[in-house]
C-alpha cells in the first residue's frame, strides 16, 4: 500500500492568503520591486520612475564612491570574475588577505576572517563556538542569522527580553555553574532602529563569565569615534571578544566577516562550516571591500552629515504625526509605524508614487507583530532630498489617513 501524497507547501497556505489577500486591495507587490537603474546611492529608476532611495542600508554611500568602483574593476581586469573556490582551496587571494587586512586596521584588533555574507559569518562564528552543552543568551530581538546559527550549533538557547539588561543578568544566574556561555547582542537593533545599552550588559556579561559577540552590522562605519560601532561610543569595545560585521550595509558591497584579540581565533578557519564549505567572495568584491573599510577610517564628516539627516528626518516625521519606534534618533534607521499591514502596503504604495522608496516590514521580521516602514538615511542624502522626504511622507500619510 502506498501512501496518499503529502504537499509539503500546504504550510505555507497562511502566508498565500494573505499575500492574495493583500493583492486583493489592489497595492502591487511590495515585496517584487525591480530597480531598473541605479542612478547613485540615494537615486534609482522603479516603475519608470526616478525614486529616492530611503531604505537600502548604504549609510555611507560608498556604493558609487570612485576609488571603490576603480579597485573593484581593476581587481576584474587582474584577478577574473571569481575564485571558484573555498578560502581554504583555491579561493584565498592576496585580496581576500588584504581585506583582513583592512578590517584588523579598522578595529584595532589581531585577526580578521572574511565570510561570503554577514548572514554566514553569525551562522559559521555561533555554531561553531557555542555547541552542545553550552549555553547562548540572546536578545530575543535577534537577527534571523543568529537563531540560524544558534540552532545549527545545537547549544542551549536562553533568550531575554529586548534590551532588558535586568532580564539578561537573570538569565545568567540560572545557568549551570560551570558551562559555557556566549552572550549575543546586537549594537542597533535594525527593526525599531534602537541601541542597546552594552556597557551594562558587556559588563553583566564578563562578570557571570561568558564571552560576548556583538552584530555591529547596523552601526559600522557611522556609530562610534572611529566608526567601530556602539561597542566603541560606549567605551566597552575591549571586553567584546568577536565582533561580526557586513559588507552589505556602510561598506557598500557583499560580505560578511568576525574579528576578535582572542588568541586562537585563527582554528576558526580550519573548522568553521559556513567558511570553509562555500566559495569565496570574488576578487572585484574583496577589493570593493577593502578600499570603502579604509576610506571609511576618514570618513568623519559624512558621519556628522549622516547623524544631521537621521535627527532632522526624526524631527519632521514625529512633528508631522507618525508613530516612530524611538522617541529620539539612536541610529541611520528610523522606522514608522503602521496600524496594520493594509495601511502599511497602501502607504509604502503611495510614497512609490510620490517617489520614495522605503522598506516595508512585517512579522515575523519584526518585534510584537508590528507592521514598519523602515527607513534608512545615507550620508549622501543631501538636505533638500531629506526636504522632500518629509514633503513626500506628509502627502502620502494624509492620502492613505495615516496622519
Ligand atoms: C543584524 C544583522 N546581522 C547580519 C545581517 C546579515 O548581513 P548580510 O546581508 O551580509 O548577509 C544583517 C542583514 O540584514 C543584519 O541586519
Amino acid at each position: 500500500m502506498t501512501d496518499a501524497p503529502v504537499d509539503l507547501f500546504t504550510k505555507f497556505d497562511p502566508l498565500i492568503a494573505i499575500r492574495e489577500g493583500l493583492l486583493a486591495t489592489g497595492v502591487k507587490d511590495p515585496f517584487g520591486l525591480v530597480m531598473e537603474k541605479v542612478l547613485s546611492p540615494t537615486r534609482a529608476i522603479c516603475n519608470g520612475k526616478e525614486t529616492i532611495l530611503l531604505g537600502t542600508y548604504n549609510y555611507m554611500g560608498m556604493t558609487f564612491d570612485d576609488d571603490v568602483i576603480a579597485a573593484g574593476k581593476q581587481a576584474l581586469d587582474e584577478f577574473g570574475s571569481g575564485t571558484t573556490g573555498s578560502r581554504v582551496l583555491n579561493g584565498t587571494y592576496a585580496g581576500h588577505r588584504a581585506c583582513e587586512e583592512a578590517l584588523k586596521d579598522f578595529y584595532a584588533m589581531d585577526h580578521a576572517m572574511v565570510f561570503s555574507t554577514g548572514y554566514q559569518a553569525n551562522l559559521g562564528i555561533i555554531s561553531t563556538i557555542a555547541g552542545k552543552g553550552d549555553y547562548i543568551i540572546l536578545d530575543i530581538d535577534s537577527h534571523a542569522s543568529i537563531y540560524d546559527g544558534c540552532k545549527m550549533g545545537d547549544a542551549e538557547i536562553v533568550p531575554f527580553r529586548h534590551n532588558d539588561i535586568n532580564a539578561l543578568e537573570k538569565r545568567l544566574g540560572r545557568i549551570p555553574e560551570g558551562a559555557g556561555k556566549l552572550v549575543v547582542l546586537e549594537g542597533v537593533y535594525s527593526m525599531l532602529g534602537d541601541v542597546a545599552p552594552l556597557k551594562e550588559m558587556i559588563a553583566i556579561s564578563k562578570a557571570a563569565g561568558a564571552m560576548v559577540l556583538v552584530d555591529e552590522a547596523h552601526s559600522m562605519g557611522f556609530i562610534g569615534p572611529n566608526g567601530r560601532g556602539v561597542a566603541e561610543d560606549q567605551g566597552v569595545l575591549d571586553d567584546v571578544d568577536f565582533v561580526i560585521g557586513t559588507f552589505s550595509k556602510s561598506v557598500g558591497t557583499v560580505g560578511g566577516f568576525c574579528v576578535s584579540n582572542h588568541p586562537k581565533f585563527e582554528i576558526l578557519r580550519l573548522v568553521c562550516r559556513p567558511y570553509v564549505f562555500t566559495a569565496s567572495l570574488p576578487p572585484s568584491v574583496v577589493a570593493t571591500a577593502a578600499t570603502s573599510i579604509r576610506k571609511l577610517m576618514h570618513g568623519s564628516n559624512k558621519r556628522a552629515h549622516l547623524w544631521e539627516n537621521s535627527k532632522r528626518l526624526h524631527a519632521g516625521l514625529k512633528g508631522l504625526g507618525f508613530q516612530l519606534g524611538t522617541d529620539e534618533p539612536q541610529s541611520a534607521i528610523i522606522a514608522v509605524i503602521m496600524p496594520d499591514l493594509e495601511k502599511g502596503a497602501a502607504m509604502w504604495e503611495a510614497l512609490m508614487n510620490e517617489g520614495l522608496y522605503v522598506n516595508l516590514a512585517r512579522p515575523p521580521a519584526t518585534p510584537a507583530g508590528m507592521t514598519l516602514l523602515r527607513c534608512s538615511l545615507c550620508a549622501e542624502h543631501s538636505d533638500a532630498e531629506v526636504g522632500e522626504i518629509m514633503r513626500m511622507f506628509e502627502n502620502a500619510g494624509k492620502a492613505v489617513g495615516v496622519i
